[in-house]
């Protein structure tokens, strides 16, 4: 977990780790740190809490030191106070290090470094790797190795030795007073990204950290370390061996990391979702696709003989990206005729289902980094990893980040499109995530014939509707929701209800609101609600009901009912009149009529709304919620 930002440069380093920092606060905020070299000695500064703290700090401090690394901590071992804050250094203060990730080891290494004498000041697993680098570097010093990475600096080939005794996932970025001249970085599961300037050079555990500064970005592999300097960058693995690397240029602008106006980026964010479905439409649909063509309407560049033989399916994923999962499930059974199981990744790891011949494994992630996912998805590439026939490993990646770790370890890629979601609560890459399962289902409907011709085409103008319909919602229904919003400032439990396609989304409405307003709230499918959570009603308890027109509909509506008549204050989404609801609902959210199977993509959005206004009316912090990050890099 946690973020880091690294620069070498000839501007004073310490406004450009604060401002890195501060895009990368979504990957935690229990407390932020940086270190610089001033004075040829390590000058660190950090504070509990979030990144304003750290700010006060260092206001009115002129620091001009061209050379740092910053972090921005999610809590894992120890509290979340100053002294567990990054950057860590070692005894004497020559060397500070910052670290994404858990080394799992830590607790031999440091009694090995203590036995050494090394004084240990936090309870981080952090810590043990500036004493393990200072440790090498006497040794190094001693006795210098005759290779390539002691040729080319001695942090370089202590930094280089310490790596290879850690055991875990991480990413580190390293300093030294005594190395003036040099940041050293390197990967191991954690994800770690170069940025290219002129005679200045970047490092972040993501993107938006350096894009106002470059687009030119070198992302490190796993087993890789890499020298930074102002004269250019060098990347060896951990063995030591020099590695050829070329940066890539990001299609991003600054931008894109902005509020533009608005309140909060969740807001930002879950207005932006109309363009984000056009975008996927214009992206996966075959431009003027008629059946004659003899092609599927769908391009996702996945090859015939990737799919051809499957016939089964299973997902792993964490958080909303299950939820999208559960929708995937839906779509790929109804219409594409395949059994599909959704397991949560962490479960999925250590209680995996039997080797199934020709079985496709996705993966479904936003952020391409969450390390439940990732282990998941490793174990099962492991253990198919021998096989050429049925049993062969085959896995499919969807996500937002086709860049990230999760791009690397898949066959192959539906990159959703959604643009970078700074808001921790995902809301326009959830529906993204929607929008990639209708296309994959209704691939593998077209190749494997399990729909009709006009199916596909009542789909596809059905799927093009979609952005005019989520705009409508927004332009009709964000200020009643904000309004609506006031009665639950006080709430304490709320029920979201849904059945079929719209169960997952009852599920996406109790973890929205949980996640940014700190309501209880269960989302249970709603004929399953006589079966426990009805025992909960009474007249303080909201209960969302999800209902659109289709097979369940009545069925829904009864259930409905059931809530009402323990005086629970029904909440409807649905396309039905006035006039209708009044007999059923308390309080009409009214939806534009949409087929049921599409509907998710619509009626998740009263429910992001009314998350979002009930917690910015509660005076919480939407963006960055207690106690979570956007991605979890630790399992
Ligand atoms: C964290 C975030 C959730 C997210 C989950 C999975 O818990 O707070 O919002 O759904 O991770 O993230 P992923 O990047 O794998 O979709």
């Amino acid at each position: 977990m946690c973020g880091i930002v690294g620069y070498i440069g000839t501007k004073a380093a310490s406004g450009i780790l604060l401002e890195g920092l501060r895009k990368l606060e979504y990957r935690g905020y229990d407390s932020a740190g940086i270190a610089t070299i001033l004075d040829d000695q390590i000058h660190c500064v950090r504070a509990k809490g979030k990144l304003n703290n750290l700010q006060e700090k260092l206001d009115g401090e002129d620091n001009p030191a061209p050379l740092g690394i910053g972090h921005t901590r999610w809590a894992t071992h120890g509290k979340p106070e100053e002294y567990n804050a990054h950057p860590h250094r070692d005894t004497e203060g020559r060397i500070a290090v910052v670290q994404n990730g858990i080394i799992e080891n830590y607790r031999e290494l440091r009694e090995q470094l203590k036995a050494k004498g090394c004084e240990f000041r936090s309870q981080t697993d952090t810590e043990t790797i500036p004493h393990l680098i200072s440790q090498k570097l006497i040794a190094i010093k001693a006795n210098p190795p005759n290779n390539k990475t002691a040729e080319a600096s001695l942090l370089l080939e202590a930094v280089r030795q310490a790596v290879n005794e850690l055991q875990g996932a991480f990413a580190i970025a390293v300093i030294s007073a005594d190395f003036p001249d040099e940041l050293i970085v390197a990967r191991q599961q954690a994800p770690l990204v170069i940025g290219f300037g002129q005679g200045e050079y970047y490092c972040a555990s993501d993107t938006p950290a350096i894009v106002a500064y470059t687009r030119a970005v070198l992302p490190l592999e796993n087993g890789e370390i890499a020298r930074m300097t102002r004269m250019g960058v060098e990347v060896y693995n951990f063995e030591g061996i020099r590695q050829r690397k070329t940066p890539r240029t990001l299609n991003w602008n600054p931008v894109m990391v902005e509020k533009q106006g608005f309140r909060h980026y969740m807001l930002k964010e879950i207005y932006e979702q109309p363009g984000v479905v056009r975008t996927c439409l214009e992206t996966y649909l075959v431009p003027d696709w008629t059946p004659e063509l003899g092609i599927s309407p769908i391009r996702l560049g996945i090859p015939d003989e990737f799919y051809a033989d499957i016939n089964q399916i299973q997902i792993v994923s964490c958080g909303t990206s299950w939820h999208a999962s559960l929708v995937g499930k839906y779509l790929l059974e109804q219409l594409a005729q395949l059994p599909t199981a959704v397991q949560y990744a962490s479960e999925f790891r250590y209680s995996p289902p039997p080797m199934i011949p020709n079985n496709l494994l996705i993966g479904v992630t936003q952020s391409g980094e969450t390390a439940d996912t990732l282990a998941a998805l490793e174990m099962d590439k492991k253990r198919r990893k021998d096989e050429t026939g049925p049993l062969r490993s085959r896995l499919l990646g969807i996500t937002n980040r086709a860049e990230s770790t999760l791009g690397e370890l898949v066959d192959r890629v539906i990159d959703t499109q959604a643009g970078i979601e700074i808001g921790v609560a995902a809301t326009k890459t959830f529906v993204a995530q929607l929008m990639a399962f209708y296309f994959l289902s209704l691939d593998l409907s077209y190749r494997r014939k399990t729909m009709t011709i006009e199916a596909i085409e009542k789909m596809i103008d059905g799927l093009r509707q979609l952005p005019a319909q989520v705009e409508s919602v927004l332009e009709s229904q964000e200020r009643y929701i904000e309004e609506l919003a006031h009665d639950f400032v006080d709430t304490q439990d709320f029920i979201f209800l849904g059945r079929g396609i719209n169960f997952p989304i009852a599920l996406e409405g109790a973890l929205k609101l949980k996640e940014i307003s700190y309501i209880h709230a269960e989302g249970y499918p709603a004929g399953e609600m006589k079966h426990g959570p009805i025992a909960l009603l009474d007249s303080k308890v909201p209960v969302v009901t999800i209902a659109m027109p289709g097979p369940v509909f009545e069925k829904v509506l009864s259930n409905a009912q059931e809530a009402r008549a323990r005086d629970a204050r029904l909440i409807g989404i649905t396309p039905m009149d006035e006039v209708e609801a009044a007999e059923t609902f308390d309080t009409l959210i009214p939806v534009p009529h949409v087929d049921e199977i599409l509907s998710p993509i619509v009626t998740v959005i009263p429910m992001q709304l009314l998350s979002y206004h009930i917690a910015a009316r509660r005076g919480l912090d939407v963006d960055q919620p207690r106690n979570l990050a956007k991605s979890v890099t630790v399992e």
